[in-house]
């Protein structure tokens, strides 16, 4: 049974229903999914048909694309964020916070002890936690962290048989600052996620990868089953992950873009944190902001829990025209 209380961005029929204001009149801000998705191929009649083979090449591109050997084809990174705290005894789980709220959901149901730390607090957790998780670039707030500071942190936590968890959702577009470059071989107790949702634009064909060491893979690849990933998101993966020419031009489309949105936001708030995908920024007024931008037809990501909204990138500039035209009325 899937949580309800776990709020989600992309809900615009939801927006719909509330704001009464039909389906395709909306700016959809409130994801961190690329607005320009790569464009999906004809899908030849057979891979609807014939179940999915793991022998395909789907591994073997992302192998090339990910700079690392040891992968595992899932469907979306969140089958790993679901399955990894089954592959551990119950543990003391340090989650840097505020962060996708699907990790510590997942821990806390299986019954390990979750604590709730921020950034700055890493350091002094490390000697009496079991297993550290974090997302680089960070979902919701975009802090980043350096490979040194991961791969210092790493060994700490692997002299006491501890783990290091990043989830990389958001990392292709910095692809030189992941973890996976460093290790064609996964060392045991360090685990990288990738997503081909958020850069490929792709997140409706559920497909992602987990790096680890094999014991960690031969558990998930047992927990997941036969044929989870299906066929036509890994004829798709394996096409999108070896187009090289678009991943270059949607990184250049990623960097413009997040730029333009910064400095549009900066106009009018302070402090505005900023990633490739999204923007994001604590405000007393978070909520009257949602609700104004989504009169308008502007659904954003709102977060209850620390007063602060999330915009991701507009597709075009006649989409930042009217996020402009909003704010102007809004703060006039
Ligand atoms: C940080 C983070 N990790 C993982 C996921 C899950 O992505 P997917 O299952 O589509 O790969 C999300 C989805 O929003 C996310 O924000």
């Amino acid at each position: 049974m899937t949580n309800n209380k776990i709020k989600h961005g992309g809900n615009l029929r939801e927006a719909a229903k509330q704001y009464n204001i039909p389906l395709e009149n909306w700016i959809d801000l409130s994801t961190g999914i690329t607005p320009r998705p790569w464009r999906v191929s004809k899908i030849p009649s057979y891979v609807w048909q014939r179940l999915p083979e793991s022998d395909d090449d789907l591994l073997a591109v992302a192998q090339a694309y990910y700079a690392c050997d040891d992968l595992l084809p899932i469907a979306g990174s969140q089958i790993a964020i679901q399955s990894l705290p089954y592959c551990r005894k119950r543990s003391r789980v340090a989650i840097v916070s505020p962060c996708y709220a699907e990790h510590p959901y997942w821990w806390q149901k299986a019954g390990h002890e979750v604590l709730f730390i921020s950034a700055d607090d890493v350091e002094q957790y490390l000697p009496s936690v079991d297993v550290l998780l974090l997302i680089n670039p960070n979902n919701p707030d975009t802090h980043f962290w350096t490979v040194d500071t991961l791969q210092q942190w790493y060994q700490q936590l692997s002299a006491h048989n501890g783990w290091l968890i990043v989830d990389e959702a958001f990392m292709d577009s910095t692809s030189e600052r992941s973890l996976l470059n460093h290790y064609r071989h996964m060392p045991r107790g360090l685990v990288v996620l990738r997503s081909i949702g958020k850069f490929f634009g792709l997140a409706g064909i559920r497909l992602g990868f987990i790096a680890a060491a094999s014991n960690i893979l031969q558990k998930i690849e047992a927990m997941q089953g036969p044929w989870a990933v299906s066929h036509p998101a890994r004829y798709l993966g394996q096409q999108a992950l070896s187009d090289q020419k678009w991943q270059e031009n949607n990184r250049k489309f990623l960097r413009e873009q997040s730029k333009k949105l910064h400095i549009l936001l900066s106009r009018y708030f302070k402090d505005v944190d900023t990633c490739h995908y999204f923007c994001f920024l604590r405000h007393h007024q978070s909520i009257d902001i949602k609700h104004q931008l989504a009169k308008k037809g502007i659904w954003i990501r709102y977060f209850e829990d620390f007063n602060a909204i999330r915009f991701g990138l507009p597709a075009n500039s006649k989409e930042f025209q009217r996020l402009d035209d909003c704010f102007s009325i809004i703060f006039r």
